[in-house]
């Protein structure tokens, strides 16, 4: 209970959550009937139902099924808007200070809503958790590795005025990973690099893939974050790469445990990433399907590893300096 205590009031940034993996059954289903959007045949048809099929994902392919089938009760901005919303309130109550929070927009063009849609309403919800919780807030468009890089590029070309405009800050890939390797995204990592140089890259890598995965997105795409990054454990080389150039993984353990990249929390390399000085955040990926906000993931890594409280200082630290904010920000939050 002490510990409880001290982990919630640590000041924690978030710098790996899906807004539409912040959408569980109390939203989903109202939504669907508001929207008038008939789910398939296949989808569960209560809440219990659909909380099994959370409790029980055999890989990431299997979350992703269902990942997209739920995001597609998204239609209006005021749909993005209470989403993102309901999220920074949960957050704020597990003693969030600072997100950075992926988007798909290429989940929702692809049933004709309009990137506009999409920005606008998150937006909308990022600035009010600045000016109501407190919180600081970016947005990372995320490109779906699934389809073609050509897709990609047709993205951030519709995204370019809200880069421009300072409304999203950073570009991310994710979806299924393994059979779609980060080199296949280079044009579009290369053309935000030129033409954004200001904007924040990152790649999911390693959380199914392997080791050269990781490398790959830091050599092709140069990016500055590795989202997961469990199997780098897997190569000393670039463990020392890490901790070397201070790249910071974004560590989910709920995740990693619902989709069985490990059996068991215990499992991930958090010991050895901390001897090595690889620095790492705690998050919750998709929240609403594997039953964690932020504090949770936190408490789990707690009951598993039983860190000291300057072991934890030291986490919560490395997040603060891994985050994308200015070093006024970083000061506060120190
Ligand atoms: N991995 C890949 N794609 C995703 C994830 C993830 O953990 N969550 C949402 N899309
Ligand atoms: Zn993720």
């Amino acid at each position: 209970p002490e510990m409880h205590q001290f982990l919630h009031e640590l000041p924690k940034c978030e710098h790996h959550v899906h807004l539409e993996g912040t959408l569980g059954p109390e939203l989903l289903f109202p939504l669907a009937a508001r929207n008038n959007i008939q789910l398939p045949d296949h989808f569960p048809k209560t809440v219990d139902d659909l909380q099994y099929k959370y409790d029980n994902f055999k890989d990431l392919q299997d979350f992703l099924d269902l990942y997209y089938v739920g995001m597609s009760v998204l239609i209006t901005e005021d749909d993005f808007f209470e989403l993102a919303w309901a999220y920074f309130r949960k957050a704020h109550a597990d003693g969030l200070h600072h997100a950075e929070t992926f988007f798909d927009p290429q989940g929702h063009i692809e049933r004709g809503i309009s990137m506009e849609t999409v920005v606008k309403g998150f937006r909308k919800a990022c600035d009010k958790a600045e000016a109501e919780l407190g919180i600081t807030t970016k947005l990372i468009m995320c490109l779906l590795r699934h389809l073609p890089s050509q897709d990609g590029l047709d993205t951030i070309a519709l995204a370019k005025p809200y880069y421009e405009q300072g409304l999203i800050h950073g570009l991310g890939l994710d979806s299924s990973e393994k059979p779609f390797p980060p080199e296949l995204f280079k044009e579009c990592y290369e053309h935000m690099a030129k033409h954004h140089p200001e904007v924040l890259l990152t790649a999911h890598a390693g959380e199914e893939g392997g080791p050269e995965y990781i490398h790959n997105s830091l050599d092709l795409l140069k990016v500055t974050r590795i989202d997961h990054g469990v199997n780098s454990i897997k190569d000393p080389q670039l463990i020392k790469r890490l901790a070397d150039s201070q790249t910071m993984l974004s560590l989910c353990p709920m995740s990693n445990l619902k989709l069985r990249v490990v059996q068991d929390i215990a499992e991930l390399p958090i010991r050895e990433w901390i001897e090595a000085g690889v620095p790492f955040s705690i998050n919750s990926d998709d929240p609403a399907y594997f039953g964690g906000y932020i504090l949770d993931n936190y408490l789990a890594v707690q009951s598993k590893f039983g860190l000291d409280v300057s072991t934890w200082k030291l986490i919560a630290q490395n997040g603060v300096k891994g985050s994308y904010i200015p070093q006024s920000r970083k000061d506060e939050l120190l």
